[in-house]
């Protein structure tokens, strides 16, 4: 079964990059997670790819998008998944991928964008908030949306209980984005 050379982009804890490396065991899933990046070199998430076997490397912020390329090049790597990367990429490297870089956010695009969406959220007292798997294109979150799930927020829910609500439900959006990506690349659709 033909399977999609994929690459994980992450910066800290890695539990989003988690749920795809473990989603990608199952030998029917059109994927496969071959390298893992990250641009902190302490980042925990860098723990889990030991055990998982799979290959990591680090690169400084600043040589980070020339040297992740030549050794996504190097694994025919196809398409890049971001996982709580901390960097923004530049419009030449997103050109280089264009409909081949992935993110997930923590909120029901396009409400709250950037940084610490969930605080957002809360001080807007939103009625409601998510996560959102959407394609990365120069504007920071505004790339078309892949796939959503809407989370309702409860008269006394704080920063902390939200970020949790939310994350739980990562867990179960992104491997099912990442399916539909896989298939219309594979089926030729993108
Ligand atoms: C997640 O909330 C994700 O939506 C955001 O950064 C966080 C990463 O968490 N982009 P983890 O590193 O996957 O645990």
């Amino acid at each position: 079964m033909k399977k999609i050379k994929t690459a994980i982009f992450i910066s800290g804890r890695g539990s989003n990059m988690n749920s795809l490396i473990e989603t990608c065991k199952n030998k029917m899933f059109p994927a496969s997670i071959d390298l893992i990046l990250t641009n902190n070199d302490k980042a925990d998430g860098l723990l889990l790819t030991n055990t998982n076997n799979i290959k990591s490397y680090f690169f400084d912020k600043n040589k980070f998008e020339i040297l992740a390329q030549k050794i996504l090049l190097e694994k025919n790597i196809e398409l890049i998944c971001l996982a709580g990367f901390m960097q923004i990429l530049s419009k030449n490297f997103i050109q280089n991928w264009e409909k081949r870089i992935i993110n997930i956010h923590p909120s029901y695009l396009p409400h709250f964008k950037g940084l610490k969406a969930q605080k957002q959220a809360i001080n807007a007292k939103a009625g409601y908030s998510g996560c959102t798997v959407h394609h990365v294109n120069a504007e920071i979150d505004g790339g078309e949306i892949i796939l959503q799930k809407k989370i309702h927020l409860n008269e006394n829910e704080d920063i902390e209980s939200l970020t949790k609500k939310i994350l739980k439900e990562e867990h179960i959006l992104y491997p099912k984005a990442l399916e539909i990506t896989v298939n219309k690349i594979l089926n030729n659709i993108i």
